[in-house]
């Protein structure tokens, strides 16, 4: 995303609406995302979207970015999690 529209919200509200599109519409009964470690600010849209972290991994590359040492993250927010999260919030 362009440096002028970072922190507005908008990488979370299309991750939201990427979440609900694959459970609502697509059926997906799991949906996982990756960035590295040090990506604070990925790593934040991604919990947002109501995923959490369930593990990191070390991919060996010869032209590593700064911050590759780290390692990589996993995150995931299986169906059932939101069916629950959207009762909470629909009030049922
Ligand atoms: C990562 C990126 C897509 C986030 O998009 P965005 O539209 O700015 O994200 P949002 O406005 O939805 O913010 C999401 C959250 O991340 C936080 N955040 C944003 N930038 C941050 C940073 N540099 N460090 C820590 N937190 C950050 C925001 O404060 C917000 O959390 P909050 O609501 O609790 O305050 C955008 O910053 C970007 O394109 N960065 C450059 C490229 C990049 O890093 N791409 C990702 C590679 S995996």
């Amino acid at each position: 995303m362009r440096r002028a529209v970072w922190r507005l919200g908008y990488a979370s509200e299309g991750a939201r609406a990427l979440v609900e599109s694959g459970f609502s519409r697509f059926g997906f009964v799991r949906i996982i995302a990756s960035t590295m470690a040090v990506n604070k600010a990925s790593r934040r849209v991604l919990e947002k979207a109501g995923l959490t972290h369930v593990g990191t991994f070390y991919v060996e590359e010869p032209d590593r970015l700064p911050g590759a040492e780290h390692g990589d993250v996993e995150y995931e927010i299986r169906r059932e999690t939101w069916d629950a999260s959207a009762q909470i919030t629909q009030g049922a």
